[in-house]
Parts: C-alpha cells; structure tokens; sequence
C-alpha cells in the first residue's frame, strides 16, 4: 500500500546575480521531475526554493548598474521565476533570502547558536580593497597563481594548476572590481565552533548521504571540523547581525534558512504549520544540490539546525555537474548557454526529456553532447514515444470515427506487461534514478510501436474495422499507461494526451484503468523532430551574447564586472613603459602636474597628469618609471597639448582627501617597451 508521506524538497537557491543557464537547469529539472511523481504517487511533497540574495557580487552589481540591491534582485527573481516557468519547473513556493521570514529564521537560529555557546569571536586578517571601501571575498581577487604562475586566478585557488591557497599568497593581486592592489586589515569575525557538532556530524553522515558522499564528508570530519567564521563587516548587503556594530550574517548563513523562510511563507499561505516540516520528525527533508555545495549542506547545515531544534535533512541528494560536448561550459565556445537563450532557439521538452534520460541517482558528471541530443531526441522522444500516439491516434481519428473499442486480444497482453511495469519504475523514481524509469518506457513504447507495425491496423480496417479499432484501442491504452509514467518528466506533452484521449487529469491509481468505447479528442502535435542546425544556431547565438568576454578560464555567471570592454578594445590600448624627464607644478590647475616623459624610440610626451596632490615635491618624480597609454589621441588642454596618459589609482572619486599616485613600472623595463 502507498502510504503518504510529507516530504519537503528543496533545489540550492540561485545567486540573485547571475542568469540561469542549462548547468542550473540540471538540479532544477531534476528536482521538479521527481517532486512530480512523488505528488502523483499522492504524498504530501513540496518544492521550496528562492533566490539567493545577499553578499558582496549582490552589492556590487548594484553599484554597478546605479540601483539599490533591492531592486536588482527584484528584477532577478522575476528573470529566475519566468525561465523557470517555461521550462515547465513548478515550485510549490519561489522565496527570497531577502524577506522577513528569513530574517526572522536566521536571528533565531543565530540565537540559538549563541544561547548554546557555539559561537566565538576572533579577529581575522581580510583582504579589503581601499579604493571600493569593502572586504574583498576571495572570488573578487585575481591575480598570478604562486605555483603555477597562471595569470588572472581567482584569491582562493588556480583553475590552471587546481593549487588552493591563501589571498596573500597570491602574486600581484588585483581587486576584480576596480583593478587596484588591495590591503589586508584586521576585523573581528563570529565563528561558529562547528568541532562542537561532530559526533552528531559523524553519525548523521553516516545515515544520510550516498556513500560515495558519506565518504569525503567522513574524511572532511576526520580531518578535524574547522570553526566556521559566518559575520561580514559592512558595507555588505544582508541581514545585520542582533546586537553587534556594523556586522552582517555572511551569505551562506542565511541562505540555507532560505529553504525554512520559503517553507513558512508556503505555510502561511496555505493554513499550515511551519512545524509540521521543521518540527515533527515523520516529515522527510530532501535537498538536492551539486557537488560543490556539498561542504555546506553536510556540515554547516545539520549543525545549524541541531543547534536550533529543527529536523534534520532526511537525504542530501548530490547530483554531477554539466558538461557540454565534454568539456566544462564555455563563453568563448557558445556553449555556456542561458535558459533564456535556449528558449529561443529549442523547446525545453527536448532538454526534460534529455536531462531525464541521463540523469541517474549518483553524482557523475553529466554531458550534453550535442549529437547525442539530436539523436535522443529524434530516436527515442519524438520516433519511439510521441509516433506512437500520433500514428495510432490519427488512425482512429481519421479512419475509425474518432471512437475506441475494446482492449482484446494480444492487446491484452501488451496493456499488462505496461501496467505490471509500474513497480519498477516507481522504484526507479523513488531511487531517484530517473534514467532507469526513462528507459523502462522507452523499451514499453518499442514493442507497442512493434506491435501495431505487425499488426497493421491500416490493412485491417479494409475488412474488419471493429478488429482494426480494438487494435488500436490496445494501443491507446498502452499510450496512457506510458503517459502516466512520463508525466513527471513531460507533463505538457502528458497534458495534451489527456486532452486527446479525452480523460481527466492522470494520476498513478490510473494505471490499471481501461479507456475504451469512448470517442477521443482533436489531435495535437506532440513534438517535432531536432535538427541539428537548430542546435547550430543556439552555440551561435551563445556564443555571441557573450562575444568579447575574457577567454578560459571563463568568469562564473556570478563574478561581477565594471564596465565591460571587450578584449579587443583593451588591446588597442598601446600601453608603454615612460621615463617621467621632468615634473612640474601647472599654474591654475592645483590638481595637475605637467610631466615630460621619454618614451624609448617613440620620442617624448607631454602630459597633464591628475596628481599633484600626492607629490608635494613634484621633484620626487623625476626618474621614475611609469605607464602611458601612448596611443591616446592627443588633447588640447586650457595649459597646452596632452599626449597621453600615465596610469595612476587613488581612493574613491569622492573623497575630500584623495591622493592619486602613478602606477610605477618595472624599474628594469626600457622606455618605450610595451607593458602586457
Ligand atoms: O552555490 C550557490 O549557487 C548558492 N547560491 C547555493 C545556496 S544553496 C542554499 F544553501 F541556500
Ligand atoms: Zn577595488
């Protein structure tokens, strides 16, 4: 007997920064593909997610874009919900981390954590880029990787060598932002003392997670649990910390309290209790994440809602990254591809359908090779599953009055060898093997599609059309048991079978039911063959929405850039080394300095520099190497011609004290070499 169970599932909370693109759509697809069947087995499951909205990229895109954060991620949230939506995703709630319940989740449970002496307070060493008055997070810091050398790495790890290290170890860095070099400076940061928590930690693992999982999380606990520092000082957009000055829950504390805060607003909505999922402990908590959140979802997660008396997750299900044609999404090679994009140029049954056929219950890689795409969605979606209701339903249509007989026959034995296929794949669904239940209909539909092509009802209906008709009544029949089946993975091509064969809304207690001598409806168009070039076109268009991007490593989505100029811009820029010959105060103009500077074989330059107010002794130039962008057309000022410019950074435009000093160049350099 099927008895119903609360379940509550959750898919990680997008950034609120960033586009979703077909690597999301992964956890999203699959999320929503099995919270389906779960509802149509009849249990009381849920699909609870929202936008991930608070950190530092948040704060700066803002900025960027000369809007408020609440507003960027207002406008995000909506871009999320409307790709969502045409994907088919259907959640029961769509939240924000930016609202009141979160905030009121994350004060509590931050309270508890307190209460229970699981907190303490240290000062810490931070990267902060003077020049955009902020700590810089260990993504917004590039700079020369210390062992391999690769250029532009991230402050936390090479993506070249894979070596992970500390931001001052790395060489040269530079804030993404703004391109200075940044400063460290001492803060105060809360910690949470996660060691607190590992019996508790070791023994959940154990139960809760595939064991390929369990086993890195074990190794992570062996290794020792280390305090986890979950303050920020400001500015930071989120939420301000209960009685602290100028401190802020860092994102990834409130973004996991994100799947409560959606939870309780669902509830709120809906005349239920917040408790009955977070309290009363015959509730199942699911979260389905990718391998690289795992660390937050296993550790940090339990231990927050341990510490605050809430119910544990059930299971943490770790899906594969995408790959696409083999090889992690690139911008450069059209194939980092935006769901909106996608929309544009396919329909995202295709990708359901293709992401179902593929995705099983571990956590490998899964890869969208484009050729397979085509072929899959060819051979087996629109030949195998959809050519069986459309030849079948057409016929009856067309040369049978549109009306069904009986299920008679060798019919019979077709409909039950389908029906008494329903415990496999339920338990294929339920494993969360969702490949395995794919293939099942696939093999089903193989032999219907075998058995009218034997049976030829087309030749039949010659002389014995009530023959003819039961045929294709088997048929149908067939179809909808399929139906039933593939309705989690495609519910919009399910929803226009139910209309042609003129029956209610399926569920699973439908399986074993007959639909016969009843008349069935208008026939619609299920789905149309792929063609390559269609695929062709959307790397195409992929490629161009991101034409001029940096090349590998590509940036992730949710990395935020200052104004964007293209590579080939920037390489127009002739940047050389210049020899500063004479540096002298411009009368009138109390922020200039009139620099003569030696440019090796390209001659000398006259330039009108912004920063006298760092060199009171002008003098104290002179000698010195600098950069000039020699190719800049020349300027007439009010006190003569500018040839160029020499690069220099200060502290932000605004302030009253700002000093801007030159940028010095290699003191081995020549005048006149080019700067790279
Ligand atoms: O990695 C990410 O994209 C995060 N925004 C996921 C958050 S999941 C959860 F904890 F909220
Ligand atoms: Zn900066």
């Amino acid at each position: 007997m099927n008895v119903s169970r609360r379940i509550l599932v959750t898919s990680a909370l997008p950034y609120a920064n960033g586009s979703i693109h077909l690597g999301h759509l992964v956890e999203y697809l699959f999320t929503d593909i099995w919270v389906r069947y779960l509802k149509m087995r009849g249990h009381d499951a849920h699909y609870f997610c929202a936008d991930d909205t608070h950190g530092t990229p948040v704060m700066i895109r803002a900025r960027q874009e000369g809007i408020e954060p609440e507003q960027l991620i207002e406008r995000v949230s909506e871009e999320h919900q409307r790709d969502f939506a045409a994907f088919g995703i259907e959640f029961d709630q769509y939240h924000s981390t930016h609202s009141p319940e979160n905030r009121k989740w994350a004060e509590f449970i931050y309270q508890a954590l307190k209460d229970k002496q699981h907190l303490e307070r240290r000062d810490v060493e931070q990267t902060y880029c003077e020049n955009d008055g902020i700590f810089l997070p260990d993504r917004l810091v590039r700079g020369t990787c210390p062992r391999c050398g690769a250029a532009e790495q991230y402050g936390d790890s090479c993506e070249v060598c894979s070596a992970t290290y500390e931001t001052t170890d790395l060489k040269e860095p530079k804030c993404s932002i703004c391109g200075t070099p940044p400063v460290r400076r001492s803060t105060e940061h809360i910690y949470v003392r996660l060691a607190d928590f590992t019996d508790l930690l070791r023994d959940w693992t154990r139960e809760h997670l595939a064991p390929e999982i369990a086993n890195s999380v074990g190794s992570w606990i062996k290794d020792g649990l280390r305090d986890w520092d979950i303050s920020r000082d400001g500015p930071y957009f989120g939420f301000p910390i209960p009685d602290e000055e100028n401190k802020y829950f860092y994102v990834w504390l409130d973004a996991p309290i994100g799947y409560i805060a959606a939870c309780d607003r669902w509830c709120q909505q809906n005349g239920r209790e917040v408790d009955e999922f977070w309290r009363d402990e015959n509730t199942e908590i699911v979260h389905v994440i990718g391998k690289d959140i795992v660390y937050f979802h296993t550790l940090f997660w339990p231990a927050m809602l341990h510490a605050a008396g809430l119910n544990l997750p059930s299971a943490v299900h770790v899906h594969g990254f995408l790959r696409i044609e083999g090889e992690k999404m690139s911008k450069s090679r059209g194939t980092f591809i935006n769901a909106a994009t996608y929309l544009q140029h396919l329909d995202p049954q295709y990708l359901r359908y293709y992401y179902a056929a593929k995705l099983s219950a571990g956590s490998d890689d899964i890869d969208l090779a484009f050729e397979e795409f085509v072929n899959r969605v060819n051979a087996e979606l629109v030949n195998k599953l959809a050519n069986l209701y459309s030849r079948n339903l057409k016929f009856i249509g067309s040369r049978l009055e549109g009306r069904l007989g009986r299920v008679s026959g060798e019919g019979q034995a077709l409909v039950a060898q389908a029906v008494d296929a329903a415990e496999e794949i339920a338990a294929a669904y339920e494993r969360r093997d969702l490949a395995a239940a794919v293939f099942k209909v696939c093999q089903l539909a193989e032999q219907g599609n075998l058995f009218l092509q034997q049976a030829e009802p087309w030749k039949v209906a010659k002389t014995e059309p009530e023959t003819a008709r039961d045929i294709c009544t088997a048929i149908a029949n067939l179809g909808l048991i399929l139906a039933i089946y593939l309705k989690p993975v495609l519910p919009e091509m399910v929803a226009k079978i139910e209309r042609m064969m003129k029956v209610d809304p399926l569920g699973w207690q439908d399986i074993d039911r007959l639909v016969e001598n009843q008349e069935i409806g208008e026939f619609e168009r299920l789905a149309e063959r792929i063609d390559r070039k269609q695929l062709d076109s959307l790397v195409a268009a992929a490629q161009q929405e991101f034409a001029g991007a940096s090349p590998e490593p590509d940036l992730p989505a949710h990395t935020p850039l200052a104004d964007e100029c293209s590579i080939d811009d920037f390489t127009k820029v002739d940047l050389r080394v210049a020899q500063i010959l004479t540096a002298n105060e411009v009368e009138g103009a109390d922020k200039l300095l009139a620099l003569k500077l030696d440019l090796g074989p390209l001659g000398e330059r006259q330039v009108f520099a912004g920063i006298r107010e760092a060199y009171p002794d002008s003098q104290s130039l002179v000698g010195k190497k600098v950069i000039c962008v020699a190719n800049l057309k020349p300027r007439k000022m009010r006190f003569g011609l500018s040839e160029g410019m020499v690069c220099a950074s200060g502290g932000p435009k605004e302030a009253s004290d700002r000093q801007v000093r030159v940028i010095g160049a290699d003191p081995e350099a020549q005048p006149g070499d080019r700067v790279s």
